[in-house]
């Protein structure tokens, strides 16, 4: 089996952190990775913020945290994770809100990233619950300091960093969803 093909298969989603940061040029190489991802007519419209800010990371999951609590009463608030898992960075995927396929080429961008960063035995996992953070009114405030240009929204996050704990075992893949056609 060829290393892409493994990585692809063997990737994971990590949720417990230790709390030392992959060295920066490694970070680089992974948003690298991102940037070359598919997108619809090759248009790229996507932001990439390299958050090492961990306070920026925390008043997200806090901003996630009242949102919930504000929709669905103190009881959501109570034992809230941190929605970034506990990881020392992340990079978050912003997009231009007037392309169609900006949500997909988003998504293209941060597979990738989770793939190679995977492939260099950095953990990652994917995360979209960080937006109920842009839906209430600090969301300015937020794409401010994430440096967005105007006129782009979060899609995606991929926290970053080292596993601290051995993965739960993967979930058993879908059946029957596979069709040839000769
Ligand atoms: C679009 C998308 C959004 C996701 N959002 C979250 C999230 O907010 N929090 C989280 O812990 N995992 C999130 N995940 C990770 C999935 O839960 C994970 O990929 C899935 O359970 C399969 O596990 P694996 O990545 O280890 O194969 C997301 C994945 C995708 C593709």
């Amino acid at each position: 089996m060829n290393e892409t093909v493994k990585n692809i298969l063997e990737r994971r989603s990590v949720r417990s952190y230790m709390s030392v940061l992959p060295p920066e040029d490694d970070v680089a190489l992974i948003v690298e990775c991102g940037r070359f991802a598919a997108t619809a007519l090759g248009r790229q419209p996507w932001f990439f913020s390299v958050v090492y800010d961990r306070a920026l990371l925390d008043d997200i999951t806090a901003e996630c945290k009242a949102a919930a609590i504000r929709s669905e009463g103190e009881q959501a608030g109570l034992n809230f994770p941190d929605t970034f898992r506990g990881a020392p960075m992340a990079v978050i995927v912003s997009a231009d809100d007037t392309e169609r396929f900006a949500e997909a080429d988003s998504a293209n961008a941060t597979q990738n990233m989770a793939v190679a960063a995977w492939s260099m035995g950095i953990g990652s996992c994917y995360i979209a619950s960080f937006r109920r953070a842009f839906e209430g009114e600090r969301a300015q405030e937020f794409k401010t300091r994430l440096g967005l240009p105007l006129g782009f929204s979060p899609r995606f996050a991929l926290a970053l960093g080292y596993a601290a704990s051995p993965l739960p075992p993967r979930k058993e893949r879908v059946e029957d969803r596979v069709e040839i056609i000769k």
